[in-house]
């Protein structure tokens, strides 16, 4: 199976600091999320186990600012990486707020969004909600018009995408 997560990468906790970085701090349009992040960083003296980071992260996925919603989704995908990391993200939903961002006009929020999708679908739950957006994946593997790195990422990572959520077991 497909997953973009080295071995080494399988973390059971993530490091506090990690959350202090600036890319994952939500935008100004969103300050409600403020206390929450810095009561996390004081925990974060010890370690906060990804299961607490993944609901932030998942709600970082409605911030209105596209690069917050893409930064959310990179991250998961380190969250993710684990089985338990997969289920926390299922049960708050992360799938319809991940297919959103699939339309975002940033093409690396599209890309990110794809590659955390096909981590969920490697879970048979995950699998089974997204069989219905196959075709989404299939429009995004056509030839891209712009010929950049990125959006060659994106046609290769919508391809591995749809052979993920297609596997049968
Ligand atoms: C996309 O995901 C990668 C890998 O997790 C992350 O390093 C990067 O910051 C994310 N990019 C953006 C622009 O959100």
């Amino acid at each position: 199976m497909t997953t973009w997560g080295s071995p080494n990468t399988i973390l059971l906790c993530l490091p506090g600091a990690l959350l202090g970085r600036v890319p994952l701090l939500p935008s100004k349009q969103s300050p409600s999320l403020f206390p929450l992040f810095s009561s996390i960083s004081r925990v974060g003296k010890k370690q906060v186990c990804q299961f607490d980071v993944i609901p932030i992260l998942v709600h970082l996925l409605k911030d209105p600012a596209e690069h917050v919603k893409s930064n959310a989704a990179g991250a998961l995908m380190f969250a993710m990486v684990i089985t338990e990391g997969k289920y926390a993200a299922l049960e708050v939903e992360a799938i319809s707020l991940l297919l959103e961002l699939l339309h975002s006009p940033m093409t690396v929020a599209r890309l990110n969004a794809t590659k955390a999708l096909t981590m969920l679908a490697e879970a048979p739950e995950g699998r089974r909600v997204l069989q219905a957006h196959v075709p989404t994946f299939r429009a995004m593997e056509v030839e891209p018009h712009e010929k950049s790195h990125m959006a060659e990422a994106l046609q290769r990572a919508a391809r591995i995408a749809v052979s993920v959520i297609e596997f049968k077991p």
